[in-house]
This record gives structure tokens, sequence and C-alpha cells, in this order.
């Protein structure tokens, strides 16, 4: 690629296949890109919103109503376009939700900033406008908003119900709506700056089967593996929990050796000296005054029958994931040599006990040390029905927590919205609009007595992540794209893109 210095003979400054698109065809291009992610998810918004089926190269199928789940599964590859993903991924980080809302709202800026440029304003100057007309909205939202506490149940059902008014679990928003709240109140912790919310705190454990209103709240952990061995007792109460990362097993040599045994005695001896060393970790499990034992790695049939003859609860083969939650939720210190456990590496807990749910067995951990430590178990019809379940219970956690946080929230329905584009144009009167749009009914509601409410932040993030992202590519007018080893020179297959880049040499 060479660029041209007028006069002067052809000086080449960027590698063979580069591409450079500049001025305003740049523009348009990338507007065109970003405008097409926005369209993409544009009908799953609110009530009526739709839900998309995604399929991944591998075959793998998504059904899902959320923004971010689905522009997070699509393969994006214009850079314009992945902006918008990022909006989506910033939106959910910050918010949980909203994630729709950014995207079409960058998209909207965008639009109107093109018809903008159509007219010959300078985009320095819409920028410029844009982040005025942020900082105004940032106002408006925090004078509208009102005051709510972790203990305005009510408000919160309300807002968490919001949340999943466009899902497919709506129909359980009730339910679930009641889950979330009580799984925020329990872990949520009081600072000096005020209630915070940590999401770790919220295990979610999905087993497909049953009904969508078999799912509950458990205060605790639940471990997604049976005991090991029938002898053992089905509950435990008073525990004292034992982590081990540690193998109840005799290790096998790394390297392959013979033993000769010549008489019956001997090949006694051997297997003597295996259950020795096996009955020596369960002493040590036992004298430590474990009454529970999770292990990350595994338990040997033998050790399993002694274990079971001390009445010992064991699990083996726990995910890394679940040692963890348990070592926050019970206090207990993981050990990585079993014959140095002892009584202060235990947790505790009050219950430990095995429950079939559907066709499987699950160990639940409750009434643990730290009580801010919950699960929630999800049920539904099938393996996509659970996803779409959590991902809509994540939503309905996320705006509870925000609210929580941050003690304000606004109506829905798009009233908040509405009263923005007024205040902006500051035509209107500054009279406060609640009445939003009620897709379902076809007409104009009041949204606070249908209690369509929605945390602040969620709406204040999205103008903020929306206008970050429109000035952002507002201000690009040259694209430099290097030769992509796959597909050849360009900026990829985004929309528009094609239209008019052109190749220099
Ligand atoms: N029953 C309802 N009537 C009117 N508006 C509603 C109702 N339920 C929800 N809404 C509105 O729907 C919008 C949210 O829709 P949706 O949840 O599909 O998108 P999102 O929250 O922007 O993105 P996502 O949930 O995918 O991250 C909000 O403006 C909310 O106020
Ligand atoms: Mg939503």
């Amino acid at each position: 690629m060479a660029m041209s210095t007028g006069a002067g003979p052809q000086i080449f400054i960027l590698r063979e296949g580069t591409t450079r698109e500049e001025g305003r065809g740049a523009r348009k291009n990338n507007i065109a890109a970003a405008r097409a992610i926005a369209d993409a998810v544009r009908s799953t918004l609110g009530p009526r919103g739709m839900d998309k089926l995604l399929v991944d190269s591998m075959g793998d199928v998504t059904i899902t109503n959320d923004g971010v789940t689905i522009l997070k599964k699509v393969d994006v590859e214009h850079p314009a376009a992945k902006m918008m993903v990022e909006v989506a991924k910033a939106q959910d980080q910050e918010c949980g939700d909203g994630t729709t809302t950014a995207v079409i709202l960058a998209g909207e800026l965008l639009a109107n900033a093109e018809a903008l440029i159509e007219r010959k304003v300078h985009p320095t100057v819409i920028v410029a406008g844009y982040r005025q007309a942020a900082e105004k909205a940032y106002e408006i939202l925090a004078k509208r908003a009102e005051k709510v506490s972790i203990d305005d149940q009510e408000i919160l059902l309300k807002i968490a119900k919001t949340s999943m008014g466009s899902k497919s679990v709506s129909a359980h928003k009730g339910l679930l709506a009641d889950l979330a709240y009580r799984a925020v109140k329990a872990v949520a912790e009081r600072r000096e700056t005020g209630w915070t919310v940590s999401d770790d705190d919220i295990q979610m454990v999905k087993k497909p089967g049953g009904d969508m209103s078999d799912s509950a709240l458990i205060e605790g952990v639940i471990v997604d593996k049976e005991r090991v061995h029938p002898g053992m007792p089905l509950r435990v109460e008073n525990a004292r929990i034992a982590l081990l990362n540690a193998a109840l097993e005799v290790k096998k040599t790394e390297v392959s050796a013979e033993i000769r045994i010549r008489d019956p005695a001997q090949m006694q001896a051997f297997l003597n000296e295996e259950a020795n060393v096996l009955k020596t970790y369960v002493d040590a499990v036992k004298d430590a005054g474990a009454s529970v034992v999770f292990c990350q790695k595994g338990i040997d049939d033998l050790a399993q029958h002694y274990l079971a003859k001390e009445g010992i609860y064991a699990v083996r083969r726990v995910k890394e994931s679940d040692m963890k939650k348990l070592q926050k939720a019970t206090g207990a210190r993981l050990a990585n040599k079993i014959k140095e456990l002892t009584s202060a590496d235990l947790g505790d807990a009050k219950e430990v006990y095995e429950r079939k749910i559907g066709e499987d067995k699950m160990t639940f951990v409750t009434g643990c040390k730290n009580p801010r430590s919950v699960s929630i178990l999800i049920r539904g019809g099938t393996e996509h029905v659970v996803d779409e379940m959590e991902r809509s219970l994540e939503d309905a956690l996320s705006v509870v927590a925000v609210a929580v946080e941050d003690g304000r929230y606004l109506t829905g329905g798009g009233s908040a919205e509405m009263e923005l584009a007024q205040g902006l144009k500051e035509v209107a009167p500054a009279g406060k609009t609640t009445v939003g749009v009620d897709p379902l009914a076809g007409k104009n509601s009041e949204m606070k007595r249908m209690g369509i409410l929605e945390p602040l932040r969620v709406l204040k993030q999205a103008v903020a992540s929306a206008t970050d992202a429109a000035v952002m590519i507002l201000r690009i007018d040259d694209v430099i794209a290097s030769k992509s080893p796959k597909t050849g020179p360009g900026m990829g297959k985004g929309a528009g893109a094609e239209e008019s880049s052109h190749e220099f040499d």
C-alpha cells in the first residue's frame, strides 16, 4: 500500500494488502454496521419482544431474549459492530439488564447523527452536543428517580418482575422475582458507603426436569453430587466439614514395577498394607473431628467403606468452583495433605443432607457459618428452558441488587425515556411523566400503577454507554485495516463494509 505525496514518487508505508477508507465513506460504513447490530436486537425489546434462536458453529442451540447473550454469540467482525457488542457487555457488567435498550439507543444516536451529517453538521459538533445531552440526561433522571430501600419488598418485587416481563419465563415471574428478592436480601451487606451485593454469593444450580415452580431458594450451598456409599448417613446435623484436595486413594507408582509374590501370606501382607494406608487416611479425617468430607479427588472403595463405618458423609470429585463456595460458606480451609488435617481446618454447617432432585441425587449444605451464601435451584422442562431461566434470573437478581445498592428507581415502559426526550428538547413543560407504552394492551398507561419499575442505574448506564459508543464511532474518519490471514484484505463482513471500501496500490 502506498500513499501519494503529491508530486514526488509514491512512498510505501503500509504492508501490501492493507485497505484504507477515509472520510465520509468510512463514517457511513461504520454507522451502517453499528446500526445493523441495533436492528438485530430491536425485535427482542420489551414485553412484546420475541426470542432469537442461535446456532453456533458446533451446532449448539441457544434460545434467548437477552440482548447481550445474542450479541456475544453472533460472530461479529466489523470493528464498528464490535463496538456495539462492547456497549452491551458494558451495560451487562454495570447493571445486568438493559443491554437491548443500550444498543438500540446507540443505534438511534448514530441514525440521528447521520441525518445531521447529511445536513453538513460537523461530527465534532454532534459529538459535543451528545456529550452535553448525556450530562443533562443524568440530571433529569436523577431528579426523577424515587427512593427505595432494601425493605421495600413490594417495589423491589415489581422491579424484578419488570426485568422478566419480556422473557419467556414471564408466566412464572412472580415466583422468580420472589426468589431473586429473597436471595439479594440474604446476601446484601451493609457497609459504610451503603449496601453492596456480591453476586458471587448467589449460586445457581440448574437441573432440567420438573416444573419451573419447583425452583427454590436454599440458604447454603448445593453440590451436584451424591454421597459415595449407601452405608453413609443420609443427613448429618451440626456438620464439621473437611475439604480435601487430595485423593483418599493409594498412589499408583509412576514407573511400572513388578513385585513377585511367592506365597499367599505375602499376598495378604501386601493387601493389608494398602488397606492400612487407607485406614490411616480415614483415621486422620476422623481424628480431626470431621463428620462430612468433600474431596476434590477420588475416594477408593475401601476408604469409602471405612468412612461409612465411621458414620462420615463423603462426596468425591467435587468441582473446584464448588470447593471455593464451600470454603466461603462453611469457613473450612482446603487441605492438601490428608494427614495434616486438623480441627482448625474444618468448617461448619447446621445440616448436610442428600436429596433426590429429578433423577439425580444432590448434596445440600445448609445453615452455614456464613449466612451470606445462598443457592437457587432452577427447575424447568428442558435444558434450553433452564438456561433461559438462569439468564432471566440473573437479570432479576441484578436489577434488585442495583436498586438496593443505589436506592433509586424509575418508572419503565419508555416513560423515563420520553421524559428525557422532552426534557432535552426543552419544549415541553417539566411535568413528570410516568405514562409509558403498554404494548400488551396496545395503549399508553400509567407505569407506576402497572408496577413497571426499573433501577435508575439501568437507564443512566444505557445513556452513558450508548453515548460513548456513538461518540467513538462518529469521531472516526479513517479506517486502516491490515490484511487478515483468513479473509484477505478488508474490514470483515459487517454490513456495508464492502460498499465503498477501496484498495490503494
Ligand atoms: N409490562 C410492561 N409494559 C410496558 N413496558 C414494559 C413492561 N415490561 C417491561 N417493560 C419495558 O421493557 C423494556 C425492557 O425490555 P427488555 O428486557 O427486553 O430489554 P433490555 O432490558 O433493554 O435488555 P435485556 O433484558 O435483553 O438486557 C424496559 O423499557 C421496560 O420498562
Ligand atoms: Mg431487560
